[in-house]
């Protein structure tokens, strides 16, 4: 098939590359010119794994092109994409104006027969809108498809290729037909592809994210209650997560969660709610939680400096909202560096990846360290803020060396406790007990005579 996608960013691109990669011809749009000229030369903007392969190689055999050309792009074109951006307003509601002014554009260049597919995530209604409008301009009818995207950045190859399911709402059996023939190479392991209306895939994707935040805000709480009341809370999650009702996924504590969808999408669903006078006491809730849990690694380093952080040194290992990726949007490590900046700290960072990212926003307010030890070169404090593998096995020893003072806040839980108190660090983390160092061994002294043992 011939293929449009309209917005190369994380989604975008990747549809574009792995609809590529199965023998479509595909030409990927975006307002961005610095962008799309980079993927002419092969420079791949995001970090996302396999990606950067996927793309030249499927450049290199013709199947993958870039443009920022719409009317050239969609005028061949069987399907047009739309995976532009729909970031939060200022309401909390989503702001679809990139979307709109695609589909104006589109009004006067889309084929007869072409099939605008909506990946992007939208309100529900925007279908009919879109279907509307579209209508409206052209004055014929079109055929106006819901396709949302359930990959994770850090994992999105992987989750395109073989997607769990593939949701698709349509209004005419034909359109099912032509997206189940598009998606059956990547449904071969009876994966389902499922139909239903518009509306109803519209709402999946955000009941989808709202779970799944939910799972996190959860156990976030739980991991707070753990801390007061001596538990542990991965002891308490190997406790529940048997029960074949509950299980594992999803329920690791942390510093909340961040990135592009979760907060904006809980909020947009918020908003419609509310649109239609339901009561979204859950999806506050989730919001209100993950706020708060994006201040308790800050408050445990108060406590630990009695309030005095004031041009205390304090390294951050991790900037990234998750890890295997680069993306920063809401990263919960941005929320701890406004704070430490605040408190009037001087911040030096590491992360693999997301280096470039933090620095547009932070530019030279803050340190860049190469390597994960040369932040710590002088640190008052460690902070933990994204799981990163570089982060797992760290040199202890090379660690409490470099650091003033031995003070490490685990905001993911990479480490045991115990090991750390050994290690010779005061440890916190989230929904354990903090430790610190055990106290030196007393000098060996001879035994008096008659002295129990
Ligand atoms: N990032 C994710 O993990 C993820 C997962 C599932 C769904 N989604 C949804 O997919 C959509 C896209 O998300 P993203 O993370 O890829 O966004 P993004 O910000 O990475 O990319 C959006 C792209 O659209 C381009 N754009 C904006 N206006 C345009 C226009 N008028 N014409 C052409 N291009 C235009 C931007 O330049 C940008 O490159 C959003 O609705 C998001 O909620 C994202």
């Amino acid at each position: 098939m011939r293929i449009a996608v309209v917005g190369t960013g994380y989604v975008g691109l990747v549809t574009g590359t792995c609809f590529a990669d199965s023998g479509n011809t595909v030409t990927c749009v975006d307002v961005d010119l610095e962008k799309i000229e980079g993927l002419r030369d092969g420079i791949v903007p995001i970090y996302e794994p396999g990606l950067a392969e996927l793309v030249k190689r499927n450049t290199a055999a013709g199947r993958l092109h870039f443009t920022t050309d719409l009317r050239d792009a969609v005028a061949a074109s069987d399907l047009v994409y739309l995976a532009v951006g729909t970031p939060q307003s200022p309401s909390g509601a989503a702001d679809l104006s990139a979307l709109w002014s695609v589909v104006r554009q589109l009004g006067s260049c889309l084929p007869e027969a072409a099939i605008v597919v909506i990946k992007s995530t939208v309100p529900v209604a925007t279908n009919a809108a879109v279907d509307a409008m579209l209508r409206e301009i052209t004055g014929r009818a079109c055929d106006v498809a819901s396709n949302p995207e359930f990959l994770k950045e850090g994992a999105a190859i992987e989750d395109f290729m073989k997607p769990d399911r593939v949701v698709v709402g349509v209004r005419r059996p034909h359109v099912a037909d032509v997206l189940g023939e598009l998606y059956s190479p990547f449904l071969r392991t009876e994966h389902p592809f499922l139909v239903m209306s518009p509306e109803s895939a519209e709402l999946t994707k955000y009941v989808a994210n709202a779970l799944l935040a939910s799972k996190i805000s959860f156990i976030n709480e739980m991991a707070n209650l753990c801390e007061r009341m001596c538990g542990d809370i991965n002891d308490v999650r190997r406790g529940i997560g048997h029960d074949r009702r509950i299980g594992f996924e999803f329920l690791f504590p942390g510093v909340g969660y961040g990135g592009s969808c979760f907060p904006k999408d809980i909020r947009a669903l918020t908003a419609m709610a509310r649109q239609h006078d339901v009561e979204p006491r859950m999806l506050q809730a989730i919001d209100a939680v993950n706020r708060h849990q994006k201040t308790v690694l800050m408050a445990k380093m108060q406590e630990h400096f009695g309030g005095q952080l004031a041009g205390k040194h304090v390294a951050v290992w991790g900037l990234a909202f998750k890890a295997r990726t680069d993306d920063v949007r809401e990263a919960p490590a941005l929320a701890l560096l406004d704070q430490l900046l605040e408190a009037g700290c001087r911040l030096t960072v590491f992360d693999p990846e997301a280096m470039d990212n933090a620095r547009a926003v932070y530019g030279e307010q803050i340190t860049y360290a190469a390597r994960p030890i040369e932040a710590l070169e002088g640190a008052d404090a460690l902070a933990i803020m994204t799981e990163w593998g570089d982060f797992r096995r760290p040199d202890f020893a090379a660690m409490k060396q470099s650091m003033t003072h031995p003070a490490i806040f685990d905001g993911r839980n990479l480490y045991d406790p115990h090991e750390m108190r050994r290690a010779g660090f005061i440890y916190y983390s989230i929904g354990r007990v903090t430790v610190r160092p055990d106290p030196a061994p007393e000098a060996a002294r001879p035994m008096q005579d008659g002295q129990a043992l």
